[in-house]
């Protein structure tokens, strides 16, 4: 094993690289502290003076003990734990002296290994919306709540920001700003149930505050979704406290969740009091720009209390959702229960206990909450919330978590071999991706996935086109999620159709923006803080979000083939966006083309034509490809189906013959405008747009992601420039293959030169800004397709960490971004494990970055469970039932069980 060895000390870092374990340092650095620097920026010299060096792990001599971590080191009044921050810097699990001592090197550092990558850990305290970035990625739920992982014993405040959301559980309150009524339809923040904290001898309960916490560790297990928080607590009093506290979400009976508080008083006896709380006094404040309008969304109704449960219930304001919330107080330590004592307060309920303790023993306190909603068909009722409290404890619901996620993970891990980090970060967000959504599989939730998860309150917990970087993941791996979270949709049809009529078109229009109803949530206008005027919003005009709808439905029946669903209800989704696109074509007698106007794509830089009072643009790339796909899929699908399942789902959606002989018309004959290089403008008139200096810019303002404020600011629009937010003409050929687009782009007329790939994609990488987290990963996958592996690893990897690095300075405090998230799975698998369902076997042309060992992880394509092993070398497959795969160009019959191993030429 190649090893560094180092000691952290006050004016120094002693570091050693000995290429051989156990044998002379061949490289020795003693590096001199720079004490105007942080201990994590004084760390990024090690990696520095390490460059070129190969080693798989290091030592740490001088670890203190804690009861959480080995690897943390005390520097002039300051500690870090090292080991995280050199895995994060290294990617290489850092062992502590005393575990090597313990264990032999060898079995220290695969235990160390095996922890890091099932576990996301934090140390220390931060602030503002560091701590609420991590509260975000500290989330614990289970599709139906989100609860953030903020400290149990926090009020909101400025550093803490306990939220707790309800999937569905929307409500709109009206502001009126500058003589404007503005409505906002809101994901409730619900009341604060996690409340629980300590105090001593009856003195002011125990506040979060920088002084009386000397440490604080916090640690959620992905393998069981439990969050342990370990806090060392040095009161003004003198009183030393260890409290260890732990979250878990009931991942099957999902009103469920239970807390375990434990506090171990270190150096004194005395009493002891336990304060928990449902807290109904909450508002949604979690983004702070959203807190001129009002926040206000709920109404207590009721409290009551019986012996050690306390009851709240409420209603929403205006959308009248009910809600009851039991929390029940148990204790091995406080055997009558009729020692808990509740107090009623004006908008929540408390609950007391007092107790004897002793130095060094350990009291636990177990909370399970149950909360209930009436917009699932239970209905809220204090029986149903006591029966189920009468259910709960503590054991009972960390074992269904852990149930749960063996499940999960045994069929949708990703395994990557030779990448801490990323086989961390890539299970963080299968995590996330079940906390947003799992209930949801169930089919008593009527939501899909917001944006940002249940984890914070960014875009008011809306649903957006991000369905499609999120769906295909759960579709290859949970159907039957997937499916539900496309009912969502189907079941707003008559919203969408709506919101077409409204606007003079036939079909469905699906709302850029979600929510409750299926109705537009996008503002129409916002206010211009610096002039103070309300300039008009036109990213609703984002239309191309029913043809993400489209593909998601395509997605999930082409990799189910589940014919009821098609016959149902998918043929009926797609007929009626089809019918939406068709009356918004409009035939150009002079091109003898069809154009679509009034749009905009994804890049939300560009809303309409510079000195145009016409909002939108004409033939916006992206959608175009789109419905042209949209309308040969129809056809192709048209021809498998039973012809009396088309002819309803043709009725239901109003498309008749005369609409339905459009199709091909149209498809093969809109418009596009591509240069010579086979450059496809973004939209009509987007290569007479000047350029941007993005060097000067840079120069000036360093992070340039968001342009469009920049530009705003000097009082510029983003419309007058080649500027994108994120990846938009190139979009389809995230969603499909290269021929499949190419195919499309070619029937409708257009001939495309050799090297009009790689033109394309240089070419929007140097007008594009990455504004959105959904830009990089979109660029990862067009990278690699032009071989640009180095710049595909780059993105990806930063698209990775987005939210655990919160690249976006502060966006991950109001919620993970989902699609991000998802979308880095989708990319593993299909990208470099190489393993793509679009076509009608599983086609496998592996592109391992090369520093992952091996690749491994399940498919569910066709009814038919798939194992890949990928190396460099080797695919390894295995199948349950007998199947063809393509390897290679090469097809290959499997057989069932039997793994099929194919050398392959990397
Ligand atoms: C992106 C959109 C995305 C939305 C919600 C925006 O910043 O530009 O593409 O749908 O965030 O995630």
């Amino acid at each position: 094993m190649k090893l560094i060895r180092l000691r952290i000390e006050n004016d120094a870092m002693d570091i050693a690289y000995h290429p051989v374990s156990g044998q002379e340092a061949t490289v020795h650095y003693l590096i001199a502290y720079n004490p105007d620097q942080s201990i994590g920026e004084n760390l990024e010299n090690i990696k520095v003076r390490l460059a070129g060096l190969k080693f798989d792990a290091a030592i740490l001599e001088n670890g203190l003990s804690y009861p959480f971590s080995d690897t943390i080191v005390g520097v002039n009044y300051d500690r870090i734990d090292v080991g995280l921050a050199l895995t994060n810097l290294l990617n290489i699990p850092v062992v502590s002296q005393a575990a090597v001592e313990q264990l032999g090197l060898a079995a220290a550092v695969k235990a160390k290994s095996a922890y890091l990558k099932w576990h996301l850990d934090y140390y220390g305290q931060y602030h503002g919306v560091r701590n609420n970035g991590q509260e975000a990625m500290l989330t614990i739920g289970n599709g139906y709540f989100g609860l953030r992982g903020a400290f149990l014993e926090s009020h909101a405040d400025k550093d803490n920001y306990p939220g707790t959301y309800v999937a569905g559980v929307f409500d709109q309150e009206t502001t009126t700003i500058n003589d404007h009524q503005v409505t906002n339809e809101d994901l409730v923040n619900l009341p604060n149930a996690q409340f629980i904290t300590f105090g001593i001898d009856h003195q002011t309960p125990f506040r979060l505050n920088e002084h009386d916490l000397q440490d604080v560790y916090r640690s959620l297990d992905l393998k069981t979704g439990i969050l342990t928080t370990t806090k060392l607590i040095q009161l003004a009093s003198g009183h030393q406290l260890k409290i260890r506290s732990q979250k878990v979400a009931n991942m099957q009976d999902w009103h469920r969740y239970s807390i375990r508080y434990q506090v171990t008083p270190l150096n004194f006896a005395g009493s002891l009091q336990i304060y928990s709380e449902i807290d109904g006094s909450v508002v949604n404040s979690n983004v702070s720009r959203y807190n001129v309008f009002d926040q206000h969304h709920l109404q207590t109704m009721g409290i009551e209390t019986a012996a050690n449960t306390v009851f709240l219930s409420g209603q929403t304001k205006s959308s009248h959702i009910n809600y009851t919330i039991g929390a029940q107080l148990t204790s091995p330590d406080v055997p009558a229960i009729k020692n808990f004592h509740s107090t009623q307060q004006s908008q929540g309920v408390q609950q007391t206990v007092s107790l004897a303790v002793e130095a060094g023993k350990t009291y636990t306190f177990d909370k399970d909450v149950v909360i209930t909603t009436s917009n699932v068909a239970d209905d809220a009722q204090l029986t149903q919330v006591q029966a189920e409290l009468d259910q709960s404890s503590f054991d009972k619901t960390a074992s269904a978590s852990k149930d749960y996620w063996d499940a999960t993970w045994r069929t949708t891990d990703i395994k990557v071999r030779g990448d801490i980090t990323s086989q961390r970060l890539l299970r963080v967000n299968i995590y996330h991706s079940f906390v947003s959504a799992a209930a949801i599989e169930s089919g008593q939730l009527d939501a899909s996935v917001g944006a940002r998860g249940l984890h914070g309150e960014a875009y008011r917990g809306h649903v957006f086109w991000d369905e499609m970087f999120i769906l295909p993941f759960y579709t290859l791996h949970r159907p039957e999620l997937a499916k539900q979270l496309l009912y969502y949709r189907y079941r707003r049809l008559p919203a969408a159709r709506k919101n077409a009529q409204a606007e003079g078109y036939r079909g469905a229009m699906f709302p850029w923006q979600s929510a409750s109803k299926g109705d537009e949530q996008s503002q129409f206008t916002h206010l211009n803080p610096i002039t103070k005027t309300w300039d008009p919003d036109n990213s609703r005009l984002q239309r191309h979000v029913s043809l993400d709808i489209a593909y998601n439905v395509w997605f999930y029946y082409h990799v189910t083939q589940d014919r009821d669903f098609l016959n149902h209800y998918g043929m009926e989704l797609l007929l009626s966006i089809a019918a939406f696109w068709i009356s918004k074509a409009t035939y150009n007698e002079e091109t003898g083309r069809y154009d679509i106007s009034g749009v905009m794509g994804p890049d939300e830089f560009h809303e309409n034509y510079p000195n145009s009072t016409k909002p939108g643009l004409k033939n916006n790339a992206y959608t175009n490809i789109m419905v042209a796909w949209l309308f040969d899929i129809i056809t192709k699908f048209k021809a498998q189906m039973p012809q009396s399942a088309f002819q309803q789902a043709a009725e239901a959606a109003s498309f008749d013959t005369a609409t339905s002989q459009k199709l091909t018309d149209i498809s093969h004959h809109l418009a596009l405008e591509i240069n010579r290089r086979g450059v496809i403008a973004q939209f009509e008139g987007y290569f007479n747009l000047p350029k941007l200096d993005f060097q000067a810019y840079h120069q000036k303002y360093g992070d340039i992601a968001r342009m469009d404020r920049i530009l705003k600011a000097e009082d510029k629009t983003p419309d007058a420039y080649q500027v994108a937010k994120q990846a938009d003409a190139l979009m389809a050929f995230y969603n499909f293959d290269v021929p499949t687009v190419q195919g499309l782009i070619e029937q409708m007329g257009y001939q495309l030169p050799k090297e009009y790939l790689t033109h394309n994609i240089q070419y929007y990488l140097a007008r594009t800004t990455h504004g959105s987290t959904l830009s990089r990963i979109v660029y990862a996958v067009l990278n690699q397709l032009d071989d640009n592996d180095d710049d595909a690893w780059k993105l990806f990897s930063e698209a990775l960490a987005s939210d655990y690095y919160d690249i976006q300075g502060g966006t991950t405090a109001e919620g993970i971004h989902l699609g991000v998230m998802c979308a880095t799975l989708n990319l593993t698998t299909r990208n470099f494990g190489g393993v793509s369902p679009l076509g009608e076997h599983l086609q496998v042309n592996p592109q391992l970055p090369d520093h992952w060992q091996t690749l491994k992880f399940k498919h569910l394509f066709r009814g038919i469970h798939y194992v890949f092993v990928i190396d460099h070398q080797r695919v390894t497959v295995t199948a349950d039932q007998p199947s063809t795969i393509i390897i290679g160009k090469q097809s290959y019959q499997l057989q069932a069980k039997k793994p099929l191993s194919v050398t392959y030429a990397s």
